[in-house]
């Protein structure tokens, strides 16, 4: 019967935990996809670095991987280059991609989305935002009859992890970090976390969804961290404050009625009564508001390798199905084309 061959690319904090998953997970993945999902490879960078992984599915040449009889990629290594030239290969061969790679989305999402429809794959990231919570599939979907007026939360639990522990405890900002670093939350690069990248890749991905149109993380004001004192913390807290830092994407009407889209990420001080003050540790937090539906909040753990796999495993399942079924997820190349505001002006 039909099999749902997947490449996985990276098995580090992420990959290493989806690899698990799906094996230990294997019959009832296979029972809720409709085919077994059978893990055909595994690219790594070292791949004598792992003994722990099946060693004749360990590769460290991904570009062949991707070339060789798979149905579905799964890209969990990061950034730009080489990733993007091997996803935009599968996606032209026909292969669903499934990704948790902000910045790459972030800036090549319209060229990757193209590509996936050209050839009738699938392009599902769920991942990329927001760790475990399940909030793109929302946005794509469920809010789809709806017209989304804001998006606004936590994004990034690597930098609310700091925020909180300062807030709690005035423990020291370089000692949280490492702390960060070692429990998987932090890139490989913890300066797109402090200094606000990755929340701003993540606040273009929100905007393009909700608004429909294509907001790139250039688009986004941005402002880290690394500036937020101790004596600023406490200052908040006096005032019967807390500082966050939010991501907020707003659909934005002129006077004259036309409409734009404003993206920025900044620190602010909210009061200790506001629902996102009590966002702690690696948690995120989103509220969105459309016209029908109102306010909805979602929340959950934002960062770390079992919460973000299983929301690779969700979109695994869901293009496994597609495939098995012979349906498409949703689309992205409709687009309303809204203008953005330049570096978020409101
Ligand atoms: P890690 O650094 O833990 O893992 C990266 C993996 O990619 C490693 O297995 C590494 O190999 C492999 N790799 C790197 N370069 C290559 C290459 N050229 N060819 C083949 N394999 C390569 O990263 P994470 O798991 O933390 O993150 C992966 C992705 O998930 C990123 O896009 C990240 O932004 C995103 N993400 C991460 C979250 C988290 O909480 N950690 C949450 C949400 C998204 P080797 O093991 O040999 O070094
Ligand atoms: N470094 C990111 C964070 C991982 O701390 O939120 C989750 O995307």
């Amino acid at each position: 019967g039909r099999m749902v061959r997947v490449a996985l690319l990276g098995c580090g904090t992420v990959g290493g935990e989806v690899a698990r998953l799906l094996t230990e997970q294997a019959d009832e993945l296979a029972a809720r996809a409709g085919a077994p999902v059978e893990l055909a490879g595994i690219a790594v960078r070292r791949p004598d670095k792992h003994p722990e992984l099946p060693q004749h599915l360990l590769t460290a040449d991904a570009a062949a991987l991707v070339e060789s009889d798979v149905d579905v990629v799964v890209e969990l290594i990061g950034g730009i280059e080489p990733v993007r030239t091997w996803l935009l290969t599968a996606l032209r061969k026909g292969k669903s991609v499934v990704t948790a790679n902000k910045a790459l989305l972030s800036e090549y999402s319209g060229e990757l989305s193209e590509a996936a429809d050209a050839a009738g794959a699938d392009l599902y990231f769920e991942a990329s935002v927001a760790g475990a919570i399940p909030l793109l599939r929302p946005l794509r979907e469920s809010l789809a009859g709806d017209r989304i007026t804001k998006v606004m939360g936590i994004v990034n639990g690597t930098t609310n992890f700091i925020l909180s522990a300062m807030d709690s405890t005035g423990a020291g900002y370089a000692e949280t970090l490492d702390e960060a670093s070692r429990l998987g939350y932090a890139e490989a690069d913890p300066t797109a976390d402090v200094d606000g990248y990755d929340a701003a890749s993540k606040a273009a991905i929100l905007a393009s969804l909700a608004f429909h149109t294509r907001v790139t993380a250039s688009d986004v004001h941005r402002e880290g961290i690394s500036g937020v004192t101790a004596s600023d913390i406490a200052a908040a807290k006096a005032l019967g404050r807390t500082v966050k830092l939010l991501a907020i994407c707003e659909r934005v009407t002129a006077d004259d009625g036309t409409e734009s889209v404003s993206a920025r990420v900044h620190p602010v001080m909210i009061p200790r009564s506001h629902p996102l003050a009590g966002v702690g540790g690696a948690f995120n937090a989103v509220f969105v508001e459309a016209d029908a539906a109102g306010e909805l909040m979602f929340y959950g753990q934002g960062a770390g390798g079992a919460p973000t796999a299983s929301a690779v495993l969700g979109d695994l399942v869901a293009v496994a199905r597609n495939l098995v079924l012979g349906g498409r997820g949703p689309r992205e190349s409709a687009h309303a084309n809204l203008p953005v505001r330049p570096m978020g002006q409101t």
